[in-house]
């Protein structure tokens, strides 16, 4: 089975990198839209049994990005593709994977319904917001990692006293990893999230008094967060020298403007989200997975294992 690589508008840049890096022609698909707004999409070349991988991750504007990657799924299922892989780098709606309230949806299940009944065979996606997202799906899936990456750049960054905070309680597996990998102690806080924008962070577990905390994340969205956490880590004693990292950078609403205070000192992404000029400040910091996810499609055409890549 012949490689196609293809991509939505969402990931282009990140598409035609991995395919520089695998050698390859990004697939030609032609996007457009009817008058009304709906998606007019078609595939300009044969991809009869091939082993198709669609680059696209379900990114702001979330609902526009998704569809036009279903819509996708659907034409290569229809147009004969041997094996259709969604690499979904942002996995949108994740946070809803589970009702915390009555009455409320389980979006993270729906959208994997949805990349199953629209046809594709195997999902790929990076630094899910919950790993059992990944039990959502009876397809394929393989939950990649940035963390490595992440940690390999704030080795060049950490001090001797150096301290690992995770925001809250549900990323303290992840910040275990960077501790582990960067040998630096583990602070966690305590986070209550009083609104969609608005979240509170006090309690701090370790010891944060004249350290430099590096404050790691799944994502950074509106950055309420990250400004709390580094907020409470300087009122309890903190260095005022933060490094951010998060594998998602979504930075929507304020979260320049939050990211913006001084003591957070470098924030560092990488660019499973696409990153506008106009939010391309000078504290952030890009890093690329476009070597990872070459690496995944290498040696999942290959049918070689790809555990030495997944998230734990
Ligand atoms: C929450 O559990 C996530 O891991 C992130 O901390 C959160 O989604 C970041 O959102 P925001 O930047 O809007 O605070």
């Amino acid at each position: 089975m012949e490689v196609c690589v293809c991509c939505g508008s969402a990931s282009r840049a990140l598409a035609e990198e991995v395919c520089g890096l695998l050698g390859s022609e990004l697939g030609d698909v032609e996007l457009a839209r009817f008058p009304d707004g709906e998606i007019d999409l078609r595939i300009r070349n044969t991809v009869r049994g091939r082993d198709v991988y669609i680059i696209q991750s379900t990114e702001p504007p979330v609902n526009e990005h998704l569809v036009e990657l279903l819509v996708m799924i659907d034409a290569f299922r229809r147009a004969s593709a041997g094996r259709i892989t969604a690499i979904v780098p942002y996995y949108g709606y994740s946070r809803q994977d589970r009702k915390s309230a009555p009455r409320e949806p389980i979006t993270a299940k729906l959208v994997a319904n949805l990349l199953t009944v629209a046809g594709a065979n195997r999902v790929i996606s990076l630094d899910l917001h919950a790993p059992a997202i990944q039990g959502f799906f009876d397809i394929w899936m393989d939950h990649l990692t940035a963390v490595p990456l992440l940690a390999r750049a704030l080795a060049d960054r950490k001090r001797s006293d150096s301290v690992i905070v995770s925001p809250d309680t549900g990323r303290v597996k992840e910040a275990e990893r960077y501790a582990r990998m960067l040998s630096t102690p583990l602070v966690v806080m305590h986070k209550q999230r009083l609104g969609p924008v608005q979240v509170e962070s006090r309690t701090v577990v370790g010891d944060v008094r004249g350290k430099y905390p590096i404050i790691i994340d799944d994502m950074i969205s509106t950055g309420a967060t990250i400004h709390e956490c580094a907020t409470a880590l300087v009122n309890q004693g903190a260095r005022q020298h933060i490094l951010v990292a998060a594998t998602h950078g979504l930075l929507v609403s304020d979260a320049l403007a939050l990211l913006s205070m001084p003591a957070i000192r470098e924030v560092l992404v990488t660019n499973t989200v696409s990153l506008p000029p106009d939010k391309a400040i000078p504290k952030l910091t890009v890093l690329s997975v476009a070597p990872l996810l070459a690496e995944a499609i290498t040696a999942i055409h290959a049918d070689r294992s790809i555990s030495y890549l997944l998230a734990e």
